[in-house]
């Protein structure tokens, strides 16, 4: 008998390449993990384009419909009760998880950040700012940096990186680009690892 395979929810703010690169892996039968469901923080996300297309359940909770943090991520917890999730993966979501919410989640929420963390992470430090941060340091190589989420940010215990070089002509988006592309390959990666050694633990 084939071990269950683990349920995932996917948070996502934006164009969900990420979680893209998570349907496309889920349909090789082997893959040992099932999303259940994606959360979009903003509303017509195209991620939220991504899940319908693969007929995946999604929800839209946008943070600004709430007046604090805590009743957004009540709103959050409340939605993924409704499913069986093993495992929350944030993919391009813009939103800093407060304590409160990663402690009822233990080992069991992970995150895409697009540098070789430790260096280059911390608040602030999304998207554009990254590989801005990562040029003007006049780094010779960046990449992905797939981890555990813990409270204080982007320090959690990392579970794999992909790397690139960065070249002489790279500027944010060229050097975007292709850390994105080791960010596809490096998530379901990092899925199947936890996957395999949660099997290995029962
Ligand atoms: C990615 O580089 C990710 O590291 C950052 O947001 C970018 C876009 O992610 N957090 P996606 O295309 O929405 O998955």
């Amino acid at each position: 008998m084939a071990p269950a395979k683990l349920g995932l929810a996917v948070f996502i703010s934006g164009s969900g390449s990420n979680l893209q690169a998570i349907i496309d892996a889920c349909q090789n039968a082997d893959f040992p993990a099932k999303i259940k469901l994606v959360i979009s923080n903003i509303p017509g996300a195209y991620g939220l384009e991504r899940a319908k297309n693969a007929g995946i359940p999604a929800a839209t909770i946008p943070h600004k419909d709430f007046k604090n943090r805590a009743d957004f991520e009540d709103a959050l917890q409340k939605e993924l009760s409704n499913y069986d999730i093993d495992l929350i993966c944030l993919a391009g979501f813009m939103r800093i998880l407060t304590s409160e919410f990663i402690e009822k989640w233990p080992h069991k929420i992970i995150n895409t950040h697009p540098a070789l963390l430790p260096k280059f992470g911390g608040k602030g430090m999304f998207g554009e700012h990254v590989h801005k941060a990562v040029l003007e340091a006049g780094e010779t190589e960046s990449g992905s940096t797939i981890h555990f989420v813990i409270p204080d940010v982007d320090k959690g215990e990392i579970i794999l990186q992909r790397k690139v070089h960065v070249l002489a002509d790279d500027n944010i988006e060229t050097l975007a680009a292709r850390v994105l592309e080791q960010e596809h390959i490096a998530y379901p990666e990092a899925i199947r690892q936890i996957a395999q050694n949660l099997e290995h633990d029962n």
